[in-house]
């Protein structure tokens, strides 16, 4: 089998406006919430830089910003650590940034929906395979979730590899559902995929989330600017044109997921990754008993 091109470049889609957040939304970026001491965005970030990407590009909106700040070294502060010797927390800051000239922002102008958010981004990838991660999606586990999709992807000889999780078919309807064919390992052959289908029409229970390594073929198809579900040019109905032009999977990730786009998701992944940090979770568990209690 030969070799599939690397995946060196991923594209983040940061522009919605969080109003499921607001008022904590309205002067800061939903991406730019916490989940205990760190941005969402920035989990997605480390969860990419652990895949092998090289280069990040955001595709933001208005009031966005603060999120290419954060990507950026902030001199005073770290003089000021450096100064007082904060030695550990002037080491986190610097290592958690991309190299100098690896981050590109763009705007989507117009909330068109997710299509239109990785079409904005089609100058930066060029023609080259692609990861598009969506901060909201928290994946958690001992290895990332591209990092494994990097796996499938190297095994099944490339193409297209989209994160899958199977859903009650009472939440079906918010997702992009796979219609699907043979499973090989932690691949599963994509036959169909449909974008938040009504529960009579879903080809299965398997569900897309919010990491894909896509093929530069996808911009041919965002071209045409389709309306899907909501109104809105959906990621999923030109990723769906792609299936039988090249190989096509869903693959299954040992990482546990937290939406964070959603109140209690965003507060279960604080409780979750709190509990999972030794520095954390003695305190936090005792918080919990003196609540819960
Ligand atoms: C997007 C995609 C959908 C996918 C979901 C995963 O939907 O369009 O196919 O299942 O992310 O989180 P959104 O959550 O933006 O409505």
């Amino acid at each position: 089998m030969v070799k599939p091109k690397p995946v060196r470049i991923a594209v983040f889609p940061v522009a919605g406006l969080g109003t499921r957040f607001l008022p904590a939304t309205k002067a800061v970026p939903k991406e730019m919430l916490t989940v205990v001491d760190k941005p969402v965005v920035q989990y997605a970030v480390e969860e990419a830089r652990e895949a092998g990407i090289e280069q990040f590009v955001f595709v933001t909106g208005r009031g966005k910003h603060i999120i290419e700040d954060h990507f950026d070294h902030a001199y005073e502060l770290e003089s000021q650590l450096e100064g007082r010797g904060k030695k550990a927390e002037l080491a986190s800051l610097l290592e958690s940034l991309p190299k100098s000239g690896s981050v590109f922002f763009t705007r989507q102008q117009k909330p068109l929906g997710l299509g239109h958010a990785v079409w904005c981004a089609r100058h930066l990838v060029g023609d080259q395979p692609f990861a598009v991660l969506l901060p909201d999606d928290l994946m958690v586990g001992k290895r990332g979730a591209l990092a494994q999709m990097m796996d499938v992807y190297n095994e099944i000889g490339g193409g297209v590899v989209v994160a899958a999780e199977e859903k009650p078919k009472s939440e079906l309807h918010r997702y992009g559902v796979f219609a699907t064919g043979r499973t090989n390992g932690k691949a599963i052959e994509v036959t169909g995929m449909v974008e938040k289908p009504k529960p009579a029409q879903a080809p299965s229970c398997l569900t897309a989330i919010g990491r894909y390594i896509i093929q530069p073929e996808i911009f041919a198809e965002l071209d045409r600017k389709d309306k899907g579900a909501g109104g809105e040019i959906q990621l999923t109905d030109s990723l769906a044109r792609l299936i039988g032009k090249m190989p096509f999977h869903a693959a299954m990730t040992d990482c546990v997921r937290f939406d964070c786009g959603d109140k209690v998701g965003f507060l279960h992944a604080n409780l979750a990754v709190g509990l999972s940090r030794a520095d954390i979770a003695p305190g936090l568990r005792e918080a919990l008993r003196k609540t819960s209690g």
